[in-house]
């Protein structure tokens, strides 16, 4: 396990990069499996989650070549074909991306298999709605001990479809499949995240024919065929905040070249809400600690348009700076709060509760999960050992360590890498004192 110590206090400051979206970028590269023709993809991160994706589609026959540094992955998937099982089984565990195959492969291939998954661990995660959509389209599903097998012997065919809660994988389940499955599909209580709207883009690109209505509403009107795509990402939105976070929370001044307004106006509103200012040009973002008290807010997370359950726990942190009493209400995951138990042993003063607090009643009410929050600040923040819960929490953890008094040492910093590129050379290049062990 790879560890950071981080000796805090410094404010941040300086210049940092975002580049494509990691949640668009895997599914963009997934896309590529559907085309008969290469595709090139531009901005994408040096991150794990696009090694694990690139380790996938090379395993059923896709060739994959990647500049790093200039950001652009080639995919040629010419030559398409079934992987060993017991291959796509050493993936297993590393990402929940090899769900959102089963689409492409069924029309490649005719039959997908999917190793027992991974991901952060801030919920039940399951993919009930992903199975149904798939045999909805008329797909076979049969649960193995090692996965789970996906076949379609009479080929895959437009259906109807309504999700109970507008999830972003199963939305692009039903994109990935629909494209190519006989005749129309539609999809209602569809999730419309910039993400999703960008991998709508790529189809597009690549032949499909795709319709956003009001409402959450998508039209597909399958095509028998799909060429290649060439695509730049857009910025990760999810980063950038968390770059914005750290800012406020050790008083620091970044400037996030590569962050983009559109998909962070909700972000921004809460950032002002709570004292924090910010300078946008063509550019990126620059992202500033005021100077004077942070305040207090109310704070759900939803759906896009809504505040992003992504963006909550790095903003945590900056609210034990803040003056007052905030109030978190997370309504997208039910256990997305397990992070600031190490938040508390640095001196936070977080207390989470079972009650739906703050706003509107959620999917986790009267139930046994701790998705409220409220926090009481300013705190002073002091230095732990703290062991990196998830990927989110995890970049969280650090930004406390930031801030904190004296020197912390973070565990099992690796998680970090599979959605933050070069987040090391980013801190020390924002004149945080850190050493990787
Ligand atoms: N859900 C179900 N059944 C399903 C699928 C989802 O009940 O079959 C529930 C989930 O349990 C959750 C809610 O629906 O309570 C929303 O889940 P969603 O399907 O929208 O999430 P996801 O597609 O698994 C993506 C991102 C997450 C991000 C969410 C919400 C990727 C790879 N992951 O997950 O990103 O939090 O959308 O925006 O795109 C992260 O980047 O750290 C991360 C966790």
């Amino acid at each position: 396990m790879s560890q950071l110590r981080v000796d805090g206090g410094t404010p941040l400051s300086g210049e940092i990069t975002v580049r494509g979206a990691k949640n668009f970028v895997s599914k963009a590269m997934v896309a590529a499996l559907l085309g008969e023709e290469p595709s090139e993809l531009r901005n994408v991160p040096e991150i794990r989650d696009v090694n694990v994706v690139a380790g996938l589609l090379q395993l059923h026959g896709v060739q994959v070549a990647r500049d790093v540094a200039g950001g652009v992955v080639r995919l040629d998937p010419s030559n398409v074909e079934s992987a060993h099982k017991a291959d796509i089984d050493t993936h297993a565990g590393a990402s929940r991306i090899p769900i959102l195959l089963c689409g492409p492969l069924l029309h490649r291939l005719g039959e997908a298999f999917i190793p027992d998954l991974g991901g952060c661990r801030i919920g039940d995660r399951p993919i009930d709605y992903h199975l149904d959509i798939l045999r909805q389209f008329g797909a076979q599903v049969d649960k193995l001990d090692t996965g789970i097998l996906i076949t379609a012997p009479r080929g895959l065919q437009g259906t109807k479809v309504h999700l109970p809660y507008p999830s972003v994988g199963a939305t692009e389940q039903l994109l990935l499949t629909a494209v190519r499955a006989d005749g129309v599909t539609e999809l209602s209580g569809a999730a419309i995240e910039p993400e999703i709207m960008d991998l709508i883009a790529v189809l597009q690109r690549m032949g499909a024919i795709i319709s956003v209505d009001t409402d959450r509403v998508i039209r597909v009107e399958g095509v028998d065929r799909l060429g290649g795509y060439v695509h730049t990402a857009l910025a990760d939105r999810i980063e950038a905040a968390s770059w914005a976070a750290a800012a406020l929370a050790t008083g620091g001044d970044v400037y996030v070249r590569g962050a983009e307004q559109p998909s962070m106006m909700t972000f921004l509103n809460t950032f002002r809400k709570v004292g924090g200012t910010f300078d946008i040009d063509d550019d990126g973002i620059r992202f500033r600690h005021p100077g004077t008290e942070l305040r207090s807010i109310v704070l759900e997370t939803d759906v896009h348009p809504g505040f992003m359950t992504d963006w909550q726990q790095p903003l945590v942190v900056a609210l034990t700076q803040a003056s007052g009493l905030s109030i978190v209400h997370e309504t997208v995951y039910e256990n997305r709060f397990g992070f600031t138990e190490a938040l508390r042993q640095m001196g936070a003063t977080i207390q989470v509760y079972r009650e739906c607090l703050g706003g509107l009643e959620c999917r986790f009410g009267r139930r046994n999960f701790f998705h409220s929050a409220v926090i009481s600040g300013p705190t002073r923040l002091r230095a732990a050992d703290i062991e990196v819960p998830d990927l989110r929490g995890g970049f969280s953890h650090l930004i406390a360590a930031l801030a904190a008094e004296g020197t912390s040492r973070v565990r099992g910093i690796e998680l970090i890498d599979r959605g933050y590129e070069n987040f090391t050379g980013k801190l020390e290049a924002l004149g945080a004192k850190i050493v990787r062990d």
